[in-house]
């Protein structure tokens, strides 16, 4: 099955004579199961046709800031749908646009809203592919972080011969599912994270609750998904969100629910990752109305809570079993316990003796602890970082095991 099934693909078309091999492109994608979208510039209308070309992606193909009524055409909705874009033909003169940021038409505002990988096809005339300002602009791309796919050799328009066609449209397709392929290291694979604190109720108003914000869980799930997982995301009570609608997401409330959750999707899961902060006692009753204030002191009576990362030891069979360990003493000592305790493949060590790290902040310093390699401790990083360190990690042993 290609990678590059229903990945968001959306194809930007501009105004140049190879605009003609874009249905054959839209075709190649769609043929590998890719969700397409086509945009255009009112130029590149005089070359192809929306009418090809949303009748091959199934999708109404759109040139203007605005539809039909005036309502607006949502450029940064779309630059955010796209898991990549690809701009193809890519004139000159978009080219040139692109380069310095210049913004006249749909494609250039999506382009400037999107936040995923772009790829270019450029295609132009001999002399103007090998013209200075035509390779400093590409060169200007490149270093914006965008991927060019260079320009063939062959006859072009004009009758010359050199570089210049646009890549052939399945070449295209092909650098696109090898970008994927390359990048998209847990293709195939189910990933189950937990993430936040669990709340466990006294009374209707209060609870016991940890500083857990979420953060960590939120990026590791994030990032899973980016390197191509199938993500399920059982998260405690937090106020984060998350705007990819291909994670799965389960809220849960307290340890019970969060057992619960985790445990009914387990069979189906490669990888479970333990990074939620999940209480250890519970009180043993809960009152059904507000506890008054009638004495100096109160006791509650908690009891134990099931821990979840152990229980699921048990049952581990070959699935990869990722705990976290939060500690303030002793760090590697007590992780290195966890791990044989919890019959983990891995625990990630963090520790509120590091400045940066734990509860709530942007960032992360954390040690991977497994059984057979040395432990490896990482820099200070932001917890998207943390979460790609953690979820390469994994990647490389999944594979090791496979
Ligand atoms: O959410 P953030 O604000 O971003 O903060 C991130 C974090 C500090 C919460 C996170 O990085 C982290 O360390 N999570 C685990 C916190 C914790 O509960 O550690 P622990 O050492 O008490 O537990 C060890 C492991 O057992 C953890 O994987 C935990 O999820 C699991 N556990 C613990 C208790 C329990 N009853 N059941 C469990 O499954």
């Amino acid at each position: 099955m290609s990678v590059l099934k229903n990945k968001k693909i959306l194809l930007a078309v501009t105004a140049g004579i190879a605009a003609y091999k874009t249905p054959l492109l839209v075709r190649e994608l769609v043929k590998k199961n890719a969700d397409v979208r086509v945009i255009i510039t009112p130029e590149a209308l005089e070359f192809v046709t929306p009418l090809t070309l949303s009748t091959l992606s199934g999708k109404p193909v759109e040139w203007e800031f605005t539809k039909e009524k005036g309502q607006w055409n949502n450029h940064v909705e779309m630059g955010l749908w796209a898991d990549l874009m690809i701009i193809a033909p890519l004139t000159a003169r978009t080219l040139s646009a692109m380069a310095d940021g210049y913004c006249d038409n749909l494609v250039m505002a999506t382009y400037l809203s999107a936040k995923c990988p772009v790829f270019v096809a450029p295609a132009m005339d001999l002399d103007m592919y090998q013209h200075p300002s035509t390779q400093n602009n590409l060169q200007k791309l490149i270093e914006n972080g965008n991927h060019v796919i260079p320009a063939a050799s062959g006859e072009l328009a004009s009758g010359l011969i050199g570089q210049g066609r646009m890549e052939e449209p399945e070449n295209i397709a092909q650098f696109i599912e090898e970008f994927f392929q390359k990048n998209q290291p847990l293709q195939g694979k189910k990933i189950l994270v937990s993430a936040g604190p669990t709340y466990e109720p006294i009374d209707p108003v209060r609870f016991i609750g940890n500083h857990s914000s979420g953060k960590m869980g939120f990026e590791i799930a994030k990032k899973a998904e980016e390197m191509g997982a199938e993500v399920t995301l059982v998260a405690g009570p937090t106020s984060l969100s998350i705007d990819n609608q291909k994670i799965t997401r389960i809220d849960v409330v307290s340890a019970l629910e969060m057992k619960d959750a985790i445990d009914e999707k387990f069979d189906q899961q490669d990888v479970i990752i333990m990074a939620a902060a999940v209480a250890d006692y519970r009180p043993k009753e809960v009152f059904d109305k507000k506890i008054k204030k009638k004495t100096d002191e109160m006791s509650i009576e908690l009891v134990k809570n099931p821990d979840i990362l152990k229980y699921l030891g048990t049952k581990k069979s070959d699935k990869f079993l990722v705990g976290f360990a939060l500690e303030t003493n002793n760090a590697l000592e007590h992780a290195k316990g966890k791990l044989l305790s919890k019959n983990a493949d891995m625990i990630v060590l963090n520790s509120l003796e590091d400045e940066g790290a734990g509860f709530g902040k942007e960032t992360n310093k954390v040690t991977f602890v497994t059984r057979d390699q040395p432990a490896q401790s990482f820099p200070l990083k932001s917890k998207a970082e943390v979460a790609e360190d953690i979820l390469n990690f994994i990647a490389q042993n999944l594979k090791k095991n496979a």
